[in-house]
Parts: structure tokens; C-alpha cells; sequence
């Protein structure tokens, strides 16, 4: 059986559960590739921490160039993490003809045009599973299971951390602080969490993924991110009286002539089965013209998830290799030739429908101000509530708009704000129908 040699760079947590499985399941990775995949080595600067495994022939180096430069090595795992040394080191991997496993978004959403194009130039396959969704196959579905469709749409839970937060104040009507540090406690979410919590972390999944769909370059920077600091147990409460609930949502679509490509909490009916991934779960709706609907729930974080998808890649190369073929399949889903610039939609360009709530003063002609406003910038009302009155004078109204244009809702609140009618900035969440 042939032995294909595999090194690791960055020995933490995903890389741990990488070794882990390549070590363990040793028997039944040979009887589902024909290879032997042989851990040759891992480097991490730390050698000496005890990660719980046993390494037996597996040699630990802290010199990530000692790995690289190889000659015995043909697949580099890269596990460090962050876009600097983690880039320099994929860079030289395939400067050496090896292929390249990675996890790491930041890394592909801020250069992965250029990393692709590199894997063409020294014809060595560069692969990333578990960048999007942990251990739900979105990356293999799109590629190679929605070969002979057009996506339509994609409607992501991709942030495990915003999602545990959700539900934690969904179901306990915690503040945001209160369950962000009940999520750092458990481990769901980091002590600096502003990539998870500012939506960036499902932004770069989210570009990966449009790529892949939809046969565009991977363009982060026109992605609109917002994230979920703002969201208040008030909120939800709302949305629920409305049938809706709130989620962090990727949402990519494609048009005629341009996607749209955003990151915001996003109202969901409760009839979307999205409304139920509860937690730090991660779940994907895929509408595309053959299949319809389809979708994907897991883990998208954590130590053996990640691993799997990890391992799932490493499998598929040892395949090609084994078979005596390399770059069997388009890194992006489309021969690079095709790829095309496709642009995203500008923000203010949007329709979509909106919940509004304001903190109103409770005295006569408030509402008919805020309609007037409304409705001077063709924003239609679809209902109004007004909830109950408050010590201190001020009530909540809430309102859900039909159709309406962004632009025209933000010159409308921008208005409405300089009104004494209210008081403080309205909160503006966009409501998405269909999964
Ligand atoms: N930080 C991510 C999350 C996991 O909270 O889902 C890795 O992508």
C-alpha cells in the first residue's frame, strides 16, 4: 500500500484532533483511501505541552520551515491560524509541490484569489472543508454534489458564538453581555470576540462560499457585516409575538447581473426550519434550480468537527494521488478560466422587508410622525405595535414594513431621529421570508 506523508503546522486545538484521527483511525482511513497516511511530523513553537496523544513514530519539531522544506512530505495541514505566518507558510509549501490542507477562513475570504492561483502555478491542489461550517460538508455539497445546478440562494448559520448567544437570550432573556460572558464560560466564545460577535467571522465564510456557488472571484471587502451586539432580549420577545426569530445570517443570492452578499441578524419565520438550529449548531439552506432546497446541520466549531472535515480533504488527495492524478477538482468549483468578477449588490441598493422599533415618546401625533416620515420615503407599514407604557414616559413601537428600499429606510430613520418624537437610534432588523 502506498504511504503518503503528511505534516502538520500548528499543533493546537484543530491541529490536535487532526493528529488524533490520522493516529486512531489509521485502519479505516488505509481501507477507504488504499493509502497509508503516515503523520510524518508536526510543528508548533510549543513542544512541550501535553496534548494527550501518544505520537509513537510521529516526530514534534517547533520549526514550521523544517516541515515545509521536506522532501517526504506531500500533504501540509495548516492549522496555525491567523493570515500572516499561516500565508508565508502555504506560500512555500506549494513553492515545494505539496498540497495544502487549511481551516482557515480569515486566510482564504482576505487572499484566497491569490493562494488559488499559486496552487495552479505549481500544480499542487489546495483544499479547506472545514473553513466553512465545522463539519457540515458545504464545501464538497457545493463543488461536487450541486455540480449541474444553479444556486439560487444560500442562507447560513455559520457563527456557533452568535448563535449561542441568541439562544441564550431567547430562551432566558439575558442582556447581550450577560450571555456573551455565560458563552466565554463555557468555552463557546473567545475572551476577544469581536471576529465572531462583529459577524467577520461568518463574513469570510460567506465569501468563500459565494465563490464556490456562484463562480466569482472570493470578494470580501463588498460583503455588508453587522453583527449581533445590539440585538436585545426585547427584540426577540418582539419577533416571536410576530412568528418570527432572530439569527445571525449569511445570506448570498444570485441575480441577473450581481449577488447579494450579506451578514446581519436577520428575522426568520418560525416556519423556517433555520429558526430551530438552536445553540452553538451551525445549519446551511442551499436553494438551487434541480434540487430545491436543501440543507446542512453540525457542529461548525470544536476540536474533532473540525478535524473530520480536515481529514475529509486529506482523504480526497490521497485518493487523487493514489489514482496517480492531482487538481482533479476545481479549487473554487469552476475552472479557473471561468470564474468571473460578478459584483455584490451595494447595501443601499437592497429591498427587503424591515422590523423597526423606536423608543417613542408617549404623547399625541408620535406614530403619525413616524408614519408620515415613513411614508414621504415610500415605506409601507405592514403593522404597528405599540407596547404598553413605560415609567419614564417613553414607549416602544414596533413596526414591520413591507418592501422597502434601504436607502429610503436609512434617509427615512436619519429623519426620524432628529424628530422629538423619539428618543435614541431606532433598531433596524432585516426580515427575510424564505430560507
Ligand atoms: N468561531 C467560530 C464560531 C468557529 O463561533 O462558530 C470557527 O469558525
Amino acid at each position: 500500500m502506498e504511504t503518503i506523508n503528511i505534516g502538520i503546522l500548528g499543533f493546537g486545538v484543530v491541529g490536535t484532533g487532526v493528529a488524533k484521527l490520522l493516529l486512531d483511525k489509521k485502519t479505516v482511513l488505509e481501507s477507504r483511501t488504499g493509502a497509508v497516511l503516515n503523520l510524518k511530523t508536526i510543528a508548533d513553537i510549543d513542544t512541550t505541552t501535553d496534548r494527550g496523544i501518544d505520537l509513537g513514530q510521529t516526530r514534534l519539531i517547533d520549526d514550521a520551515g523544517g516541515v515545509i522544506a521536506d522532501p517526504d512530505i506531500d500533504i501540509i495541514v495548516e492549522t496555525i491560524g491567523g493570515e500572516t505566518v499561516a500565508k508565508a507558510c502555504i506560500e512555500k509549501a506549494m513553492a515545494n509541490g505539496k498540497h495544502v490542507v487549511t481551516a482557515n477562513k480569515a486566510l482564504l475570504a482576505g487572499h484566497g484569489n491569490g493562494l488559488v492561483k499559486l496552487a495552479r502555478k505549481n500544480s499542487v491542489d489546495l483544499a479547506f472543508e472545514a473553513s466553512c461550517g465545522g463539519c457540515m460538508p458545504i464545501i464538497k455539497t457545493l463543488r461536487e454534489s450541486l455540480v449541474a445546478n444553479h444556486i439560487r440562494s444560500m442562507s447560513g448559520i455559520l457563527n456557533g458564538t452568535c448563535n449561542y448567544i441568541l439562544t441564550k437570550i431567547s430562551q432566558d432573556g439575558s442582556e447581550f453581555e450577560a450571555a456573551l460572558k455565560n458563552a466565554q464560560d463555557l468555552g463557546f466564545a473567545e475572551a476577544e470576540p469581536s471576529l465572531d460577535i462583529d459577524g467577520h467571522d461568518t463574513a469570510h465564510k460567506l465569501a468563500i462560499l459565494n465563490s464556490l456557488a456562484h463562480g466569482m472571484e472570493i470578494n470580501l471587502k463588498d460583503i455588508h457585516v453587522e453583527g449581533i451586539r445590539n440585538i436585545t432580549p426585547a427584540d426577540i420577545k418582539f419577533a416571536r409575538e410576530f412568528g418570527y426569530t432572530i439569527k445571525l445570517l449569511a445570506i448570498g443570492k444570485i441575480h441577473d447581473d450581481h449577488v447579494e452578499a450579506r451578514v446581519h441578524p436577520t428575522m426568520i419565520p418560525d416556519t423556517n426550519p433555520l429558526s430551530h438550529v438552536d445553540q452553538s449548531m451551525n445549519a446551511i439552506a442551499v436553494d438551487a434550480d434541480a434540487t430545491g432546497q436543501t440543507m446542512l446541520y453540525g457542529k461548525g466549531a470544536g476540536m474533532m468537527p473540525t478535524a473530520s472535515a480536515v481529514l475529509s480533504d486529506i482523504a480526497d488527495i490521497a485518493r487523487n494521488m493514489i489514482a496517480g492524478t492531482r487538481r482533479r477538482m476545481p479549487i473554487l468549483g469552476f475552472l479557473e478560466d471561468h470564474i468571473k468578477e460578478i459584483p455584490i449588490l451595494p447595501m443601499e441598493e437592497l429591498s427587503t422587508r424591515y422590523y423597526l422599533r423606536f423608543e417613542a415618546q408617549d404623547h399625541p401625533g408620535v406614530l403619525s410622525t413616524i408614519s408620515g416620515i415613513l411614508g414621504e420615503h415610500h415605506i409601507s407599514i405592514k403593522s404597528v405595535h405599540q407596547k404598553g407604557r413605560k415609567n419614564n414616559g417613553r414607549v416602544p413601537v414596533v413596526m414591520i414594513t413591507h418592501m422597502a428600499n434601504e436607502a429610503s429606510v436609512q434617509t427615512a430613520l436619519t429623519r426620524i431621529v432628529k424628530t422629538d418624537s423619539v428618543v435614541g437610534n431606532p433598531m433596524v432588523i432585516r426580515i427575510e421570508e424564505t430560507a
